[in-house]
């Protein structure tokens, strides 16, 4: 699939060549924005809509990079009289968003202001401008993954099956998630009890979405920039958060900063990994000199030198495809309290995902630039590390958590609990540290920040331990 894409490449070059200079001469006669914030400044942009011009009908080949062979696209290139309406009104209001459409793939062949916010009248989240009143057109300020799945089938189909499709829904239902952040960090306060998740949880995990009344998304609930939102049409995900709005680019995605918003800090610090890496410092010293924009599927080492987290989780590379899945490639689950190997069809599970495919997967990202050698060796450090965590860390610390669970000796409060504190540092931060440093080749974090605190909590766990166990009782803090 991947090789016979090629001719559909070049062809797809060639439309988009003829799609800019139809572009161009339409802009140039009659673009209804501003190209520069100085001329924004000066001149302020034409609020005149031109009549309609011949509607160039573009049909995009969908085997670019094995999206969708079957199906085609058709784009009507000549927007009608309202979509350029939005886009001139727009460019005075909020010109930083019509300068993104403008610069994006979208703005290039078409795709229109109009194409994502429009709605039926009788969508929940339907509303009107004052210019829209008393016309039959409606829209939303909610744009759902799946109005995107509409042009984009496959994408969201992937995303769907990964583990970043459970972000929000998996914290949803737990209580003692919930009693975390509305109780203990919102301390019950009467009015601002859910601020740590508005400003927290929520803009990388995401959120269940509510409209008002008058379909306007609550101030609760909205703006999201999580991952894993659920949309009044019961769509989930956020398809912004990597290449972000509007401009819609596949090359910001490819960098390491567009993961890096929420794939940080004391928990699981992949972008801190990242950096402390070969890769990363390669990445740091030369990147700003590779080619970021290649097709899907045609982005290939030499474009770039070393790898990114879009490459090795997600990105077409030799004979691998682009997957919108990135727990496809992984073979443990790194998060959780003890590492199991990947087995699950569902996307609610911890374990999502096909451990030794993925396994298979990610080495053949390897061995695109490294030997196979070399590549079975890495993994070889990895899974012992991994395996260390779980056998001399975790099953120690569990038994006695439980043990002092059966004899009464720990506090009701978690949060206020010296044992059960360190009992949850061991496998959230600690213990992912280590196990994501070994795993992503970054020593610093696997040694100094991982298995080097290892060993204090769980030396320090045994001895309040032993006091309650001798005491019969909780220490004095
Ligand atoms: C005559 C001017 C005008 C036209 C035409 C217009 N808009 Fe707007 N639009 C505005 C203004 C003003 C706002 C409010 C901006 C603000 O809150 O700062 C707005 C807000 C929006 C919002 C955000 C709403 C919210 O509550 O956050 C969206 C989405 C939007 N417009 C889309 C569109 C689309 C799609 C069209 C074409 C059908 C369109 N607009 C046409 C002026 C216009
Ligand atoms: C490819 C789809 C797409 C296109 C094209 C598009 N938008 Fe959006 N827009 C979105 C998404 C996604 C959001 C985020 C809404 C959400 O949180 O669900 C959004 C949000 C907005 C918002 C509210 C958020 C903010 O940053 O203020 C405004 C206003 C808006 N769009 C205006 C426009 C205008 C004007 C155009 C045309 C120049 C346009 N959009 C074209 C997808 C699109
Ligand atoms: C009406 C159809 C349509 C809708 C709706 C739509 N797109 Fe697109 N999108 C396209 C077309 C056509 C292209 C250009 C061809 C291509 O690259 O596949 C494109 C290209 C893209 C690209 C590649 C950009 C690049 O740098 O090459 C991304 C990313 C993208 N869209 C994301 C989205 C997201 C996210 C949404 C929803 C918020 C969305 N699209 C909604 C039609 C659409
Ligand atoms: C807006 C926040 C956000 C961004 C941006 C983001 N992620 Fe995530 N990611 C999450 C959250 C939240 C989870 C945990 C989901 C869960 O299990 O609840 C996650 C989980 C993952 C997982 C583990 C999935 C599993 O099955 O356990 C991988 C791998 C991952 N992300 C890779 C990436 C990569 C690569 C990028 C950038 C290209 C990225 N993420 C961008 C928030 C984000
Ligand atoms: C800075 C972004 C960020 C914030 C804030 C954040 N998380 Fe996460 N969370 C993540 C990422 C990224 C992962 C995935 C870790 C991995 O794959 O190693 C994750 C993983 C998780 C997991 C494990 C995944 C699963 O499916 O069970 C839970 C539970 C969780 N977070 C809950 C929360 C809660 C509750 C809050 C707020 C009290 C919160 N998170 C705040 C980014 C964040
Ligand atoms: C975790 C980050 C992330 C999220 C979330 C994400 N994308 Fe992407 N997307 C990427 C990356 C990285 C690429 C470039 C892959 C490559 O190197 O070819 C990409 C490429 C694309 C492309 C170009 C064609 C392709 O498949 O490579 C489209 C279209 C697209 N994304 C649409 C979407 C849609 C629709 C959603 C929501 C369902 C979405 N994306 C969510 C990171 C993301
Ligand atoms: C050189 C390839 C490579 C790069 C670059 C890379 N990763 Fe990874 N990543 C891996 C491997 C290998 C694993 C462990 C897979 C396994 O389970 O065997 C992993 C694991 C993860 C996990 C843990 C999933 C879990 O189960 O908890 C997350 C999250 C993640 N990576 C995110 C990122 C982010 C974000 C970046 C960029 C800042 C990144 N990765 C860069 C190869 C890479
Ligand atoms: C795009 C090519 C590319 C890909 C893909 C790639 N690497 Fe690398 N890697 C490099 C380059 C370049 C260096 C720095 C030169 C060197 O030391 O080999 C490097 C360095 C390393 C190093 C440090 C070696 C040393 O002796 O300094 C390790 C370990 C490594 N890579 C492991 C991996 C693993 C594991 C994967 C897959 C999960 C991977 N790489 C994927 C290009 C790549």
């Amino acid at each position: 699939m991947k090789r016979s894409g090629k001719w559909s490449i070049l062809i797809l070059i060639i439309l988009g060549l003829l799609i800019a200079s139809a572009l161009a001469a339409c802009t140039t006669s009659q673009a209804p924005a501003a190209t520069t914030s100085e001329q924004q400044a000066s001149e302020p942009a034409p609020t005149a809509v031109p009549a309609s011009p011949k509607p160039i009908v573009v049909e995009v080949n969908r085997n670019v990079g094995a999206i969708n062979p079957t199906s085609s696209l058709a784009i009507t290139r000549g927007m009608d009289k309202v979509a350029q309406e939005c886009v001139s009104c727009h460019a005075k209001e909020t010109p930083g968003i019509v300068n993104d459409w403008r610069e994006s793939r979208h703005g290039h062949v078409g795709v229109s202001c109009l194409d994502c916010h429009i709605v039926n009248k009788d969508d929940p989240t339907a509303t009107q401008h004052e210019t829209l009143i008393g016309t039959d057109t409606y829209i939303s300020t909610l744009v759902p993954p799946s109005r995107c799945a509409e042009c984009h089938p496959n994408e969201a189909e992937e995303f769907d099956h990964s583990g970043h499709h459970r972000a929000a829904l998996q914290v949803e239902g737990k209580d003692a998630m919930q009693k975390l952040i509305h109780h203990h960090e919102g301390q019950d306060n009467p009015e601002f009890n859910n601020a740590s998740q508005e400003t927290g949880c929520m803009q990388c995990h995401g959120i269940r979405i509510e409209l008002d009344d008058q379909g306007n998304p609550t101030p609760e609930t909205w703006p999201s920039a999580g991952i894993g939102n659920v949309y009044p049409d019961g769509s989930v995900g956020n398809c912004t958060v990597c290449h972000t709005r509007h401009k819609f680019s596949i090359a910001e995605a490819r960098k390491p900063e567009a993961c890096a918003s929420c794939h940080l800090g004391p928990d699981h610090p992949d972008i801190e990994i990242y950096e402390n890496t070969k890769h990363g410092q390669i990445y740091a010293a030369e990147g700003s000199t590779w080619k970021w924009d290649s097709a899907p599927d045609a982005w290939e080492p030499g474009d770039y030198r070393a790898p990114t987290c879009a490459t090795c989780h997600m990105s077409g590379i030799g004979e691998l495809t682009t997957t919108h899945n990135v727990s496809e490639r992984l073979y443990w689950n790194l998060w959780g309290k003890r590492s199991k190997v990947r087995n699950s069809n569902d996307p609610m599970s911890p374990l999502t995902g096909d451990g030794e495919q993925g396994r298979a997967k990610m080495k053949m990202v390897c061995t695109s630039c490294h030997s196979e050698r070399m590549t079975d060796s890495y993994f070889s450090h990895g899974d012992k590390a991994v395996n260390l965590y779980n056998e001399a860390y975790y099953d120690p610390a569990l038994k006695m958590l439980n043990d002092l669970k059966d004899k009464g000796l720990l506090k009701e409060n978690p949060w206020a609990d010296e044992f059960q504190k360190i009992y949850y540092h061991l496998w959230h931060h600690q213990g992912r540290r280590a196990r994501q440093g070994a795993m992503m080749g970054a020593p610093d974090w696997a040694h100094w920040h991982g298995f080097f605190e290892l060993q204090q909590d769980l030396y320090r766990m045994q001895d309040i331990y032993n006091y309650r166990i001798e005491n019969g009782k909780i220490e004095e803090p």
